[in-house]
This record gives structure tokens, sequence and C-alpha cells, in this order.
């Protein structure tokens, strides 16, 4: 696990833009993964940034995002469907044809999380994974307790990622209840994992993911056991660790 402790969220996303592009240059058919939410906005910002300045093109990429609510209208501004497309997909002037996100809306949810998985190998791994932590620990919605071999399937979400998200939506009460999201495995086979948090809020999370013992109390701890991981925090989030 490499640790880079930066300045502000600014920085953040600029140096794990140089990462991500580091990783994916000469791949002749890149693939990342996609997390939404909070703080990789500030990087897809800065790999937009490079596209509209021609240093950096993902047209021929593919895409597959981590997760997905279970039951939201895929046209609800807030599904991640419409989430990936409008911060990572036309930003990043990517084919919208070929970025993937898990279908919450399907009448059989694991039928269609298993041809998830299926369609990630078949594209040959994701080669860099980006991720988010929730602040008990998630990545994905892998939630605290999750299985570390877990593949693709449907979680609950516990009230504090509930209550976490409600930001995105008019109450609480509309949050979803259910998503469907990568498992464990499933994001511990990609090549490089890419992980930003920013602010004081997830500093608990980020010292038990760094520090604390690889617990399934902490999901994101498994991440100390990935062959390449880089964790890019600020400040703020780096506070609690020793
Ligand atoms: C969402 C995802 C989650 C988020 C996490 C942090 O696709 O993967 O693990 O990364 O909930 O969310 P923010 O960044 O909004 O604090």
């Amino acid at each position: 696990m490499e640790v880079v402790i930066c300045r502000d969220a600014q920085e953040v996303g600029e140096l794990a833009a140089d990462r991500v592009i580091a990783y994916l240059e000469g791949i002749h058919t890149p693939v990342i993964g996609l997390a939404t939410g909070s703080s990789p906005l500030a990087l897809y910002a800065e790999l937009s940034r490079r596209v509209q300045a021609g240093t950096f093109d993902f047209s021929h990429g593919l895409g597959f995002a981590l997760d997905e609510y279970v039951g939201i209208d895929p046209d609800h501004p807030e599904s991640y469907r419409n989430v990936i497309r409008r911060t990572v997909v036309e930003p990043l002037k990517m084919d919208p044809g070929r970025v993937r996100v898990p279908n919450g809306f399907a009448a059989d949810l694991q039928g269609a999380a298993d041809e998830y998985d299926a369609a990630i190998e078949e594209a040959g791994g994701v080669d860099v994974q980006i991720l988010g932590i929730g602040s008990n620990g998630h990545i994905g919605f892998n939630e605290p307790f999750s299985s570390f071999s877990s593949r693709t399937r449907v979680k609950t979400l516990t009230p504090q990622t509930r209550e976490d998200n409600a930001r995105f939506f008019n109450s609480l009460d509309e949050v979803p209840r259910h998503c469907v999201t990568q498992g464990l495995g499933t994001i511990m086979d990609s090549r490089v994992a890419v992980l930003v948090a920013t602010g004081e809020h997830k500093a608990d999370a980020i010292a038990a993911m760094i520090e604390g013992p690889v617990s399934q109390r902490c999901p994101a701890s498994i991440l100390q056991f990935h062959p390449r991981a880089v964790i890019v925090i600020d400040e703020g989030a780096a506070s609690k660790l020793e």
C-alpha cells in the first residue's frame, strides 16, 4: 500500500490523475473501474481538463462502475448510470456504449450481477480501479462484514451509508435501501487500485484501512493485501494516522 498525503482536494485530484494516466498509458484497450460519490470528482475533473487540453485520450477506453442502487429509476438524476454519464462519460469524451453500470432494475438481479462480472472478465479485467471510502470503511457498497471473496451482488445499505448519501436526495426516505455492488473479490482482482479521500470525516476510516488489522469490520482494509494500491488523501483524511 502506497500512501500519498496532499495539501488539499485539488492536489489529491491532480496527483491521482497523474497516477491513473501513467498506469493506463500504453495499454491497447484500457479498462477503468469507476466509483461515484463526491471523492473522485476532483480526479474526474482533472482527467477531463487533460482530455480537453489534448494530453489524455480515453475515447478507446472501457469503463465499469462499481455499483448502482436497486430499484432506482434509471432516469433519476442520482441513479449511478446518470451520475457516471454526467461526471465521467461526457467530460472524458468516452463512448457511452463502452461504459457499463450494474443493472439495479433487472428482474433477475443476481443473474445480471453474474453477467456483469463475466463482462469485466471478458474485457480482460480492470486495469485501474478508482475507489472512494465510506465513513464506515466500505469500498464500493461493501459494507462492514462483507465477505472478502465476494463478487458482484445485491447488498443492503447500512443506516449510516443511507444518511451519508441523503445529501444527494430530497429526503432520507428517498435514499434506496439496497444496491448492486462489485464485491471485494472483484475489486481485489484489479491490477491497480487508486483510492481517494478528503476531509476529517474520513480520518477514522482511513486510519482503520491503513493501520488497523485486516478485518471485515473495515472492508477497505483488504487493500493492505492488494498488490498495487495507492491511497491519495488530504491532510484532513490523514489526520488520525500514527
Ligand atoms: C460509490 C462508492 C462508495 C463511495 C463512498 C464514499 O460508487 O464506491 O464506496 O466511494 O461511499 O462516498 P463519497 O465520496 O461521496 O464520500
